[in-house]
Formats: C-alpha cells, sequence, structure tokens
C-alpha cells in the first residue's frame, strides 16, 4: 500500500459505497441536537443584535481581494459589537427550516452544522479575559472560566509555529471550532468526515472576509496541540474535539 493511499482516498468522493450504507438516520435512530445544551445555572453574556454599522468596508471585492493572514496586531481591543458580527459571520442562524435544521451565514452539508465555537478571549471591550461559547440559537456567549495566564495557555496550544512565533496569544480574540462528528455520520456516515473538513474552510473564510471589512485580520491555525486543547475546553476528544483554530485582532497602523 502506498505511504498516502489511505489519507488520498479520504479526500475522494465515496457516493457510490455510501449508496448502499444504512445509516443511522435510515435506521430510524433519534436526529443527534443541533447545538450542544448547557445547564440554566450558566452566566450569559448577551451580545449586541448584529448591525451593519460596524463594517466600515462595505465592498465585497475589496474584502476578498485584501485579505491576508495576519499574524500582528495593534494593542486595540475588539468592541463587542464587532465580536457579534464575527460570530454572526461564522455561525450565525440566519433561518431555521420546517423540519428544524438551522440555516447559516456559511453553507455546510446537508446542514448539518456539527460547529461548536469556543473563544479564548484576550482584548474585547466589556468582556473579562476567559474562554466563552457561543451560543448561535440565542447570539449569546456563555461563559466558562476565566483562564489564568492565558497567553501562555494559548502558546502551549499553538505549538511552534511556523511564520510567526507566539503570535496568537497577542490576538484579540481565539476562535477555536469543535466538531460533534456525529450530527454528520448520522446522515451521512462513511461520508460525514470529508464533509466536515470541508464546511470548516467555509467558516474560516468567513472569519478572514468579516474581519477584513472591520479592520482587523485573521490567521487560520491548523498547527495546535489536540490533546491540550480538549482539555481546556473540557471536550472529551472523541465525540467531540477541537478542529481548526482562527485568531483575530485589530490590525496594526
Ligand atoms: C488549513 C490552514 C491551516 C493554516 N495553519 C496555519 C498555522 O498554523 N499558522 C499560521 O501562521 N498560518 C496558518 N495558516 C495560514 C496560511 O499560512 C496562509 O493562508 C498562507 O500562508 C497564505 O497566506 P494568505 O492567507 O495571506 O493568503 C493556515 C491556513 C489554512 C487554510
Amino acid at each position: 500500500m502506498g505511504r498516502y493511499e489511505q489519507q488520498r482516498s479520504f479526500l475522494k468522493s465515496n457516493f457510490l459505497e455510501f449508496k448502499h450504507v444504512k445509516t443511522d438516520k435510515i435506521k430510524g435512530l433519534p436526529k443527534p441536537l443541533t447545538v450542544k445544551p448547557y445547564s440554566s445555572s450558566s452566566i450569559m453574556i448577551d451580545l449586541p443584535e448584529c448591525n451593519e454599522d460596524v463594517v466600515k468596508k462595505h465592498n465585497i471585492y475589496d474584502c476578498i481581494k485584501d485579505r491576508r493572514s495576519t499574524r500582528f496586531y495593534s494593542e486595540e481591543s475588539l468592541r463587542l459589537e464587532e465580536l457579534s458580527y464575527l460570530l454572526w459571520a461564522t455561525q450565525g442562524i440566519t433561518s431555521t427550516t420546517k423540519t428544524g435544521l438551522t440555516l447559516r451565514t456559511v453553507p455546510c452539508s446537508g446542514a448539518t452544522h456539527t460547529f461548536e465555537t469556543y473563544l479564548f478571549i484576550m482584548r474585547v471591550e466589556g468582556i473579562c479575559q476567559g474562554i466563552y461559547r457561543y451560543l448561535p440559537v440565542e447570539h449569546k456567549l456563555l461563559f466558562m472560566s476565566e483562564l489564568d495566564e492565558i497567553d501562555q495557555k494559548i502558546d502551549a496550544i499553538t505549538l511552534d509555529q511556523p511564520f510567526v512565533p507566539n503570535f496568537t496569544k497577542k490576538a484579540a480574540v481565539m476562535f477555536a471550532w469543535s466538531t460533534i462528528p456525529y450530527r454528520s455520520e448520522w446522515k451521512y456516515d462513511i461520508s460525514a468526515h470529508k464533509k466536515i473538513l470541508i464546511d470548516i474552510g467555509h467558516v474560516s473564510q468567513n472569519l478572514y472576509l468579516a474581519s477584513e471589512s472591520i479592520d482587523a485580520g485573521a490567521c487560520a491555525i491548523g498547527i495546535y496541540d489536540q490533546k491540550l486543547i480538549d482539555e481546556v475546553l473540557g471536550l472529551d476528544g472523541d465525540e467531540e474535539f477541537i478542529l481548526f483554530l482562527g485568531a483575530v485582532g485589530k490590525k496594526r497602523r
């Protein structure tokens, strides 16, 4: 077997094979929850309603043209309105179907939306440093924990970065997207996993473009310590684990 055979095979469409698979959906197993539940005693933070007034660069052509992975940030904090916009742009719910599927600002295979968004907040006006989870249905933040020495933790999580060492801790926010694969496996079984990876690319690109439109810069981060970040966020690493990261901060002038 060639060195890459298995990995390359994963990249290919296995639709013909999949056609014969009896998925959990076909078997009549219950549909997984659309979003992760939370305790009613959780501390919640209201986000300002998303408003296009935050946008400085309105021209989509310019946002696409000017987008660059940004690893140097100013000391400026993000405003809460801006964070609200970035969350809406990456996972915001814009419609719900009669069958209860959420349709969002990003496309997603079969509207399965397997992602949860966690935030490591360093500098957002009116928000304490710490870890939060985005609740897309309520458009609120759920406070998870304060994090002592958040910058050291982020350094440890983002390992040795190849371009600019230790840049992530200087961002205003680090987005960490987890996947709950069963939301897609229930419907797509063995063909779920390639779809999940493609789906996250759309989320990340919206973070890039929305950041560009508010004079902020983003950088996707695929190099991270899987075990450590799952542990820090209390994820079991199997039914839910981190898939991708994105750092955002205001651009240096
Ligand atoms: C899947 C993926 C993973 C990436 N991981 C990292 C990373 O860990 N660290 C980093 O500094 N940049 C990372 N990047 C950013 C790329 O290095 C960057 O997109 C590339 O150099 C092209 O530059 P541009 O985005 O400015 O066009 C990643 C980008 C993608 C799409």
